[in-house]
């Protein structure tokens, strides 16, 4: 069974706690946090001060996504802020920083994620794959939500999935980018478990009924 991550990039941010609220009430038991500095994507969008709010009236699985440069430098303020899943972009640093990153995710009691841009090949995270809880592919170019799907990273999905099940089958394969009912079901269908959703999910005129669609 797949699991929905809704991004909450695409809610509506005048009433952040009542769609964080509406989102468990439609049945998500994930919440996809995009952590971006305007350095490492052409963005900007929360800090930790917000995971930190968000941990204090929720208790969905934050699934935080940093797309910033260095990520080791602020991993450590992630996880004080109530992270449960930390996903940190391999093209972010040298490897001896990226390694060093994941074993202090998992110091700190946080399950540490890897992930790649559409550009970036599935060989590049083999070194981290035993180590992470999560491996995420982007599935568009990262930095903005309502961008179209790129199909055409099936091959690595699939890839990544057989390569995991060699060193770590328990680990999570997660999908993000233009993930929608059609786009959600060929991810499946390519060996993804969790299903990052922004623009679809909280544009959906039932939202529970996504949620069902996905997981079921
Ligand atoms: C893009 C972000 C995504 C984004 C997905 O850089 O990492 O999580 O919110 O949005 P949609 O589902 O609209 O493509
Ligand atoms: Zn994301």
């Amino acid at each position: 069974m797949a699991i929905l991550s809704p991004s909450i990039l695409s809610a509506d941010y005048m009433h952040f706690h009542e769609d964080m609220d509406k989102t468990k009430a439609d049945g998500a038991k994930w919440l996809h946090v995009d952590i971006m500095d305007g350095h490492f994507v052409p963005n900007m969008s929360f800090g930790y001060s917000w995971v930190k709010a968000m941990r204090k009236i929720t208790d969905l699985v934050l699934d935080v996504h940093l797309m910033i440069d260095t990520p080791i430098k602020y991993a450590e303020e992630f996880c004080k802020a109530g992270a449960d899943y930390l996903t940190i972009h391999v093209e972010a640093d040298t490897p001896e920083n990226t390694m060093a990153c994941i074993d202090k995710i998992r110091a700190l009691g946080v399950k540490p994620g890897i992930v790649v841009k559409p550009n970036t090949p599935a060989e590049a995270i083999a070194p981290y794959l035993p180590k992470v809880d999560l491996v995420l592919v982007m599935t568009v170019e990262p930095g903005f939500g309502g961008q179209k799907f790129m199909e055409h990273m099936m091959p690595k999905l699939k890839q990544l999935r057989t390569m995991l099940d060699e060193v770590n089958p328990g680990c999570h394969l997660e999908v993000d980018g233009g993930v929608d009912l059609t786009t959600g079901e060929i991810c499946k269908a390519n060996g993804a478990d969790v299903l990052v959703a922004g623009s679809a999910f909280y544009g959906a005129p039932d939202r529970a009924a996504f949620v069902a669609a996905i997981e079921r």
